[in-house]
């Protein structure tokens, strides 16, 4: 073993010093061509790379034989995302969500790899001018395991991604309180398991012209998370 004032210790030491750090751009391709990839009647001008020319972590500039296979399974049964919100995770240049937009109400393509998401936001870019563009479509970045870039996705686009049941209760909830005529409330015990879920019970009982107020005293520990009682009643 040699130690630190050792001679192959001193050699290695010296090397290292020599070593140039080229910035990581340097190995970026970014020479992508506008190619048409045709799904059975669904025809998408999308920009990307040919082939893998480059050193660097950038496996999304290209379009896999997966995207492939997924985009003709999609194109044959629309049916499975119509009308949806799609999340895509590691969407490389966009094909698979993008080829989702024709069908869905909105998509978030997202990627952990910045110099992906630059591609993906102007293969974005491309389909706003494109007369089948149905879908809202965004680009986030995701890193899986990551669950703050998550939960900022599920904040940024509440209607599409947050638990649609809420919205349905409170749906139930305006109509019987509406059909007692301000004689009714709703007691709500809620105990607090996300952020998210604790602000879109707020935000979805006011949209709905419901007034929460929480019963004094009532905060509580319940298997260790914090309940309380809400008493909501029409505004
Ligand atoms: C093999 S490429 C597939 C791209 C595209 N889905 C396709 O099939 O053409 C994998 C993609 O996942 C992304 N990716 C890899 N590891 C990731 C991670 N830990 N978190 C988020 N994205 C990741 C890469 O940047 C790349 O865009």
């Amino acid at each position: 073993m040699a130690d630190s004032g050792s001679p192959r210790k001193r050699e290695e030491k010296e090397e290292e010093e020599d070593i140039v750090c080229l910035d990581p751009s340097f190995f970026v391709d970014r020479s992508y061509e506008m190619t048409t990839f045709t799904f059975g009647s669904l025809e998408l001008r999308l920009l990307c790379l040919r082939a893998a020319s480059t050193d660097f972590d950038l496996t999304g500039q290209l379009v896999w034989p997966g995207a492939v296979l997924m985009n003709n399974y999609l194109s044959q049964h629309p049916e499975i995302v119509k009308g949806c919100s799609v999340i895509e995770l590691g969407s490389g240049i966009g094909i698979t969500g993008i080829l989702c937009s024709r069908f869905c109400k909105e998509v978030v393509l997202t990627d952990h790899n910045d110099e992906v998401l630059e591609i993906i936001r102007k293969n974005i870019e491309l389909q706003s001018c494109s007369e089948n563009a149905h879908a809202v479509l965004t680009a986030e970045k995701l890193e899986w395991g990551n669950s703050d870039h998550l939960s900022g996705i599920i904040e940024k686009h509440p209607e599409s991604f947050q638990q649609s049941s809420i919205s349905c209760l409170f749906d139930t909830v305006e109509k019987i309180v509406r059909i007692q005529a301000g004689k009714c409330r709703f007691i709500l015990a809620y105990v607090s398991r996300t952020k998210v879920m604790d602000a879109l019970v707020l935000k979805e009982a006011e949209k709905h012209g419901l007034c929460v107020e929480e019963v004094d005293g009532t905060r509580t520990t319940i298997s260790n998370l914090e309940g309380v009682i809400f008493d909501i009643t029409l505004k």
